[in-house]
């Protein structure tokens, strides 16, 4: 009896004590998640479900959270949801945390180092947002991390060289940010490094050896970049993984577009190679002038030339950061204004993400997390509205339909991957050859129903030539939504700008003609109100989105996109075209996107398609203003080209480019034009 009383108090004491233990940590780990709502939700309308008063780990109080089995938080999933303040310092209190989340949101300031205390952290999102200052060194500190994913945020300084001892770390995401000094040779060491990309930066200097030496590595963007000297050769073996384009400084054989270095460069230790590893204490940035060797440099930077080369830097930096700050200023006044959604855009440029990488192996991190509240839009049926429900229903397609046309996502089926979307190419049972686009469910609207408003105006938009709408079909068990599209053989128009004569791929003057005007058609059929088709905005027209058929005829892909993507998907990919030149100025004042912001996109397509190249620089734009063929007129025509034609295009460009959208044509009127056009000629 006194046993079995002993017993049962020392149980009770066991219980009553992990108890206690439990709850203690779980308090604390309350405190740091409420210290974390106030500062990342600062107007308290996004994290409305985290309550003191209730568990963070029971159910789904907590929107976006999830915890491991002993009660700690293990993953915070907030991507997209708007937030906008600070991650606070208290975030290093989470200390069994293994997932953060926060990409595509809009929030500010520094990356705290406290981070670095998560040392169960395997997975860093926090890609798409508008953190400042420089990358924390104590991020090194994090031995479990797999991913980093800091891309498209205004980070700047160097990359601490620290971030060489990650041994798990396999992506290195820092594309579109300020970041400048010389990439760290230690990177080198990363021996699980798989993707680095560190393209649209400020890095100077030259290109590590070692990285030749990071044996998993498959990937290596340092595309847009100011570096310079010898290109390891070691390089070669990633093939087409490694971009290096837009560095006019590089040098080295082998590679394309890259000048053989002078010859008195080869006898020179490689800069930052396994030499410059030894000088430890010199700052990351210094190693500008190291990358010039000692005695007999050719063309060593003075002082002078390298405070220039640097103010140049800061002055672009600084420019760069004050575009940033528009483009997000107006994109946060568009939110507030709840205009139709902005813009969408080639999202291919944000190539790197692992985002997607992970869902094709079907365990995403993102969608394994359960969301809380169940998304199936297409379970409802089509809302039974005036439009014709057996039309709408004609597009369903079920998952196992594209599962098989896919053969389940085969690799070898993959044309294209980005972070927001993966394209396949397949075969319906009909026989038909089609592309499935592929989205996850937090790139769609979360809004079930202007999702499914979005997908039935795609049903109705049909146009010889615009790329034609199979069907969709959405899994709830996936999280994922497919678009079938029919097939386009020939790739797109991006393809047969900067070719080279003989490449095969030299469009003759009457095919660029055809493709401008096929172009103007579907762009001016997308703006009418058509049968119960109403006028719309394509807000993303790029010579990616051109795509070729096998009679050389133009199809505008995507049309009517932007009204089934989330807004921070839309905001992402407007910061790439912007890039790109496709941007209408208007759009940074005001916000807006209307007919005229398509129509000067597509004028920059015909300086595209006239001068063959890619970029269109001022010496184009010049030519094409005084009618200088040989300034605009792609070279690779010897031409062979109707200077009448060329004269009347040019002037449509010139029209449609105008900085003022009053002052641009309508769609209508430049297929009319262009009908004149072919029909004098
Ligand atoms: C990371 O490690 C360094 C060196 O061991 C240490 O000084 C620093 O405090 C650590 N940072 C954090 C946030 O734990
Ligand atoms: C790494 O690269 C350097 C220079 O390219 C080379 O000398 C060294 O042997 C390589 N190390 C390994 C382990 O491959
Ligand atoms: C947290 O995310 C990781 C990575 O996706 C996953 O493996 C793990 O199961 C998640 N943990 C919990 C408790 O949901
Ligand atoms: C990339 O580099 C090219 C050539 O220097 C330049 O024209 C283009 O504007 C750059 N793009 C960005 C986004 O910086």
């Amino acid at each position: 009896m006194k046993l079995s009383l002993l017993v049962l108090s020392l149980l009770f004491f066991f219980f009553i004590h992990r108890h206690r233990h439990v709850h203690s940590s779980a308090v604390s780990e309350l405190d740091a998640l409420m210290a974390l709502k106030a500062s990342l939700d600062p107007y308290g309308q996004v994290l409305t479900s985290w309550a003191r008063g209730s568990d963070p780990c029971t159910g789904s109080s907590f929107d976006g959270v999830a915890c491991d089995e002993h009660g700690h938080v293990a993953n915070i999933s907030l991507q997209g949801k708007g937030l906008s303040g600070r991650i606070p310092p208290e975030i290093g209190g989470l200390r069994s945390l293994s997932g953060l989340y926060l990409h595509f949101n809009a929030l500010i300031g520094e990356i705290p180092k406290e981070i670095g205390s998560l040392r169960m952290l395997s997975d860093l999102y926090l890609d798409v947002n508008g953190f400042s200052g420089e990358i924390p060194p104590d991020i090194a500190n994090l031995t479990n991390l797999q991913v980093l994913q800091l891309c498209y945020n205004r980070l700047s300084g160097s990359i601490p060289r620290q971030l060489g001892s990650l041994q798990k770390l396999s992506v290195l995401a820092l594309q579109y940010n300020l970041l400048t000094g010389a990439i760290p040779a230690s990177l080198g060491d990363l021996a699980s490094l798989k993707r680095l990309d560190l393209s649209f930066n400020y890095f100077l200097g030259s290109i590590p050896a070692t990285l030749a030496n990071a044996s998993s590595l498959q990937v290596l963007d340092v595309r847009n970049n100011t570096l310079s000297g010898h290109v390891p050769a070691g390089l070669k073996r990633l093939n087409d993984g490694f971009q290096y384009e837009n560095n006019p400084d590089l040098c080295g054989v082998g590679f394309s577009n890259v000048q053989p270095c002078p010859t008195i460069y080869l006898d020179r230790p490689e800069p930052l190679g396994p030499n410059a590893l030894s000088k430890k204490n010199i700052p990351e940035s210094a190693d500008l002038k190291s990358s010039c060797g000692e005695a007999h440099c050719p063309n060593r930077l003075s002082g002078r030339k390298a405070g220039v080369v640097l103010g140049v830097v800061a002055v672009i930096a600084v420019i760069g950061f004050t575009v940033t700050g528009f483009l997000t200023f107006s994109w946060h006044q568009h939110r507030k204004q709840r205009t139709p959604s902005s813009l969408e855009d080639s999202d291919k440029r944000v190539s790197s993400s692992q985002v997607i990488e992970n869902y094709a192996k079907g365990a995403s991190p993102l969608i394994s997390l359960e969301y809380s509240n169940g998304w199936d839009p297409l379970a409802k049926g089509g809302g039974g509205s005036a439009f014709s429900q057996e039309v709408f229903e004609s597009f369903m397609f079920n998952l196992e339909d594209v599962e098989r046309a896919t053969q389940s996502f085969l690799e070898s089926n993959l044309l294209e991957k980005s972070s927001f979307s993966s394209v396949h190419k397949g075969n319906l049972r009909d026989g038909s050859a089609v592309t499935v686009k592929r989205y996850a469910k937090m790139s769609c609207k979360s809004d079930e129903a202007e999702f499914l408003k979005g997908l039935k105006l795609l049903t109705k938009i049909k146009h010889e030539n615009l790329v034609r709408l199979r069907g969709f079909c959405c899994s709830k068990g996936r999280g994922e939504c497919f678009l079938i599209y029919e097939l386009v053989p020939n790739g797109n128009l991006l393809q047969y700008l900067d070719t080279k004569p003989g490449s095969g791929k030299v469009l003759e003057w009457p095919t660029r003609v055809a493709i401008i005007i096929g172009i103007a058609q579907g762009i001016s059929y997308i703006h009418e109100d058509k049968g119960d088709k109403p006028r719309l905005v394509h807000q993303s027209i790029s010579a990616e989105k051109v795509l070729i058929d096998h009679w050389n005829n133009p199809l505008l892909s995507d049309s009517g996109l932007h009204h089934l993507l989330a807004d921070d998907v839309v905001f992402a990919m407007l910061k790439a075209s912007a890039a790109m030149g496709y941007l209408a100025p208007e759009y940074t004042s005001t916000g807006y996107f209307t007919e005229k912001s398509d129509v000067y996109a597509f004028g920059v397509l015909v300086l595209q398609i006239l001068s063959g190249k890619r970029a269109i620089t001022s010496m184009i734009r010049h030519g094409v203003e005084a009618c200088r063929f040989e300034e605009f007129v792609d070279e690779n025509l010897e031409g062979n080209f109707s200077e009448t034609e060329a004269t009347q295009l040019a002037r449509i460009a010139i029209l449609c480019t105008r900085d003022s959208p009053t002052d641009r044509p309508s769609m209508r009127t430049v297929v009319q034009e262009l009908n004149t056009l072919i029909s004098i000629s």
